[in-house]
């Protein structure tokens, strides 16, 4: 039976665990930083020395960790992307935007156990050269960016921050810099153009990679609050114990938000696929099952903008046996491995670890008009199909759920869908507005066709009665026979 295994929330949710400076050094704390500074050239068999920054960077990629942020890429490989030879600076930035709905992880290890964030982070920027670093926090975190400036004097005044680290000639700040409270803020280039003082208006990739043209157009690493965390982890336990956790290509501990009709919502860190998505919804080690009476109706598995899963489907995976060849074999969605890889060959995405599930209880038109609302309101309108596609999706599903619906709807919804992404947008918020439509409205289209139908027949009785209601000579399609059709 799966278990958590807490590394990163270890120690978070313990009886009298503070977020101050002193109980952190009680449990270990800035120990693995020590033991970063402290790493002596090391000279390889070909005999090619390799510097302390480059062990770590080494150890990082061994260990396979992939962003935790969303889109779930390999952090050794985006580091060795970094520009190392421009001469410029090299900056940092730990995207604490957290903004994706159903995402509430980075938040507790900001509000419980700042340093070690922080922790990870100096290692980070130590390991690729970087002198000055950056929290970008979302502004509904006012009380987060007050504990992350506490723990920033803290470790300047014990001189794990600030000139001459632990006496190591390495120097570091790190600054907190509060959003406004807009989703696109944690695209990470629309981040940038934010942290600069701009309005956050997502760049165009090529060219501007962060790790080339990045903030202040220099070589800039930008990781998640967790995946900063686990770098901490990958140097004390090494990043072959690391990929030892988890499952392959798949490695390490990740921290799942679960939320909706479950009867234990919360945050549980589990090794990266060693929990399926029905264990994650009904074991009583994590969510618990659904409330009495109730059955599942669908599962979004990976924050507001992944695909969602209907209760029952089936997807044909390739899986490696015990001798090491590779099978295919179909499994419900329930028993889908909670990793990167499966849900993606599954056609969704585990995205920022986020579970939102639906019991039948939920209104699937009403929750997709939901999600379209907000995406809606936060495209940052640079590009049209994102901009306008994301506005009619957002109309045609507001008509649906109130009663000004049309048979239509379901094809016209799907059809708006189809046409926002694959390269026709600046960045993935043309995805993020797109799948959450394409897959409800196509997973659950009687139901968007019946909601529509049963609105078009409301309408046509209403026109009747507001005929025979209407006075000599006046037309029953004029702009008065709304209020008919709304007290019918
Ligand atoms: C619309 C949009 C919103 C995003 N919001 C966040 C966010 O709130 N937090 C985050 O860490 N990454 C977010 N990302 C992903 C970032 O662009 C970036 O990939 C991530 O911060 C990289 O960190 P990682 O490699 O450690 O995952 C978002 C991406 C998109 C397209
Ligand atoms: S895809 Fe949407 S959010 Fe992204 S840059 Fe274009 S308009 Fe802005």
């Amino acid at each position: 039976m799966p278990q958590e295994n807490r590394q990163i929330l270890k120690y978070a949710d313990q009886p009298g665990y503070t977020p101050d400076i002193e109980c952190y050094l009680r449990h270990g704390g800035y120990d693995v930083l020590k033991k970063a500074l402290a790493l002596q050239p090391k000279t390889l068999p070909d005999g090619k020395t390799v510097s302390g920054p480059e062990q770590i960077r080494e150890e990082v990629r061994i260990s396979g960790l992939r962003g935790r942020g969303g889109a779930g890429f390999s952090c050794g490989l985006k580091w060795s992307f970094v520009d190392r030879k421009s001469g410029k600076p090299i900056y940092l930035i730990c995207n604490a935007d957290e903004s994706e709905p159903g995402t509430f992880k980075d938040k507790q290890i900001i509000y419980k156990d700042p340093h070690q964030m922080l922790e990870g982070m100096i290692i980070a920027c130590y390991a690729n050269d970087v002198h000055l670093a950056y929290i970008y926090i979302r502004g509904e975190f006012v009380e987060g960016a007050k504990i992350l400036n506490r723990a920033l004097r803290e470790a300047r005044a014990k001189n794990f921050l600030g000139k001459n680290i632990l006496g190591s000639a390495y120097a570091l700040d790190i600054w907190v810099h509060r959003g406004a409270g807009a989703y696109i803020c944690g695209e990470e280039t629309g981040l940038i153009e934010s942290l600069e003082g701009k309005r956050a208006y997502p760049r165009i990739k090529p060219p501007y990679f962060p790790a080339v043209l990045g903030l202040y157009m220099c070589p800039t690493i930008v990781n998640n609050v967790e995946t900063l965390c686990a770098v901490k982890h990958i140097v004390a336990m090494g990043g072959m114990e690391f990929a030892r956790l988890g499952t392959p290509n798949n490695t390490g501990t990740r921290i799942v938000c679960l939320s909706g009709h479950v009867r234990r919502p919360g945050y549980y860190e589990i090794e990266v696929g060693k929990a399926t998505i029905g264990e994650l919804i009904n074991d009583p080690a994590f969510g618990g099952g659904l409330r009495d009476g109730r059955k599942l109706k669908a599962v979004i598995p990976g924050g507001s903008s992944a695909k969602v899963f209907k209760a029952g489907e089936r997807f044909k995976l390739k899986r490696r046996g015990p001798d090491g060849r590779e099978v295919e074999q179909e499994v419900d969605m329930l028993d889908l491995p909670y990793d990167f890889d499966s849900l993606i060959a599954a056609g969704s995405m585990s995205g920022s670890g986020a579970i939102i599930v639906l019991d039948d209880s939920a209104d699937i038109v009403e929750a997709l008009s939901n999600i379209a609302e907000f995406y809606a309101h936060e495209s940052c309108g640079q590009c049209t199909p994102c901009r306008e596609g994301s506005l009619w999706m957002a109309k045609a599903l507001h008509r649906l759920t109130n009663g000004q619906g049309r048979k239509q709807d379901a094809d016209y919804l799907i059809k708006i869908a189809d046409n926002i992404p694959g390269g026709r947008t600046i960045c993935a918020f043309g995805e993020a507005c797109a799948w959450p439509v394409q897959s409800f409205v196509g997973k659950f289209k009687d139901e968007f066709i019946a909601r529509g139908e049963e609105d078009e027949a409301r309408r046509t009785t209403a026109s009747g009665k507001a005929h025979a209601l209407q006075p000599a000579g006046a037309s029953a399609s004029g702009p008065d026979t709304k209020a008919f059709v709304v007290s019918v």
